[in-house]
């Protein structure tokens, strides 16, 4: 919960991993994320300058702008969509100074972005009577949408809005209906950056979200998670593969929630790998060098690997024991010294 001293409120928001369940949330799809333990931690304070003035420690940065100023591809857009949102809803007014700090690594696919809306909005709804974690999330994802315009899915912000940390969160992403999942502690998901760093806006997401839309439309089916593996050999080359990783996914990430509930962690390990073959080869979002990661995650004793979020870089996660984390952990940095471990 947002808290608030003197006018000043404060809101403490984790990054995510996606255990499970990718390209599906706007596929009509179920998804696993889990928040991390690495956050945004948000200041915000009503001022009088008649402008939204953003301080971040992170990049060492102070920017002042007017209240309805469009956004600029830089990073207090996050901070300045979700001001203007909710002015825009009565829930905040006049100019606002907001700082940041921030654990999340940027580019990494950890939801660094949903996290900074999400912190900013629920400062803005602290002094509404009860503002729900999923109406935030809502709200986050139209901002991601319609302000910054990458068109995104609602997984990272109701991973972000709502999970409970070190719990994985599984989201039906039609009805938006969640359920907390314990993981118990003789298995940790470990995230790892692979060193190569990536964006979300830079047009590559659009074109997946296009060409699944395209192959859904095709195939006369809303949600493409619906359509059948049957069906799809007339689709054209690139659509056929986008339908497969789909398809195939909402299964995998639908058997990955029954093992996890029965503790098959081998089995839970499996899927992981194999949503990362499909990423790799259907999805088309890997790159090579965290294909090569993925391999050596798995030869050093990983039980599954993949790379996470909307992937072209970032972040991997490996389902490991957690009698053997420290060492596997060790092992992999040594073999690639650019890979750092994030949580
Ligand atoms: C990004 C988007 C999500 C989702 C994933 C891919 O994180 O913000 O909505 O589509 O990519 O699973």
């Amino acid at each position: 919960m947002p808290t608030a001293a003197a006018g000043i409120y404060r809101a403490t928001v984790p990054g995510r991993v996606n255990l499970i369940g990718e390209w599906i949330d706007f596929n009509g799809g179920l998804v696993l994320p889990m928040p991390l333990p690495v956050a945004i931690d948000l200041q915000r304070q009503a001022n009088n300058l008649g402008q939204d003035r953003i301080i971040s420690e992170q990049f060492e940065e102070v920017g002042d702008f007017g209240l309805e100023d469009p956004a600029a591809g830089h990073w207090s857009d996050y901070v300045r969509g979700a001001l203007q949102y909710a002015r825009a809803k009565g829930w905040i007014s006049g100019g606002q100074t907001v700082s940041i700090a921030s654990s999340i690594p940027v580019g990494a696919g950890l939801s660094s972005s949903a996290a900074t809306i999400v912190a900013t909005l629920k400062t803005a709804a602290s002094d509404m009577k009860h503002v729900a974690p999923l109406t935030i999330a809502l709200a986050a994802q139209a901002i991601e949408n319609d302000y910054i315009g990458v068109p995104c899915g609602i997984l990272d912000q109701v991973a972000v809005a709502a999970g409970e940390p070190g719990a994985a969160l599984a989201l039906d992403t039609r009805t938006r209906q969640y359920q907390s999942h314990n993981i118990p502690d003789d298995w940790r998901f470990l995230v790892l950056h692979s060193g190569v760093s990536r964006a979300l806006s830079d047009g590559r997401y659009k074109t997946r979200r296009e060409e699944c839309m395209a192959a859904a439309d095709n195939l006369g089916v809303d949600y493409l998670c619906d359509a059948r593996l049957d069906d799809i050999s007339g689709l054209d080359a690139s659509l056929a593969r986008r339908a497969r990783h789909v398809i195939t996914e909402a299964d995998r990430s639908r058997q990955a929630v029954d093992a996890l509930i029965a503790s098959d962690f081998a089995l839970f390990g499996q899927l992981m790998t194999d949503s990362h073959l499909s990423l790799q080869a259907d999805m088309q979002v890997s790159v090579p060098r965290i294909d090569e990661i993925v391999r050596v995650a798995l030869a050093l004793g990983a039980a599954g690997a993949r790379i996470t979020g909307a992937g072209f870089g970032g972040c991997f996660v490996a389902l490991v024991e957690s009698k053997q984390a420290a060492q596997w952990a060790d092992a992999m940095v040594r073999r690639h010294p650019d890979v750092k471990l994030i949580a």
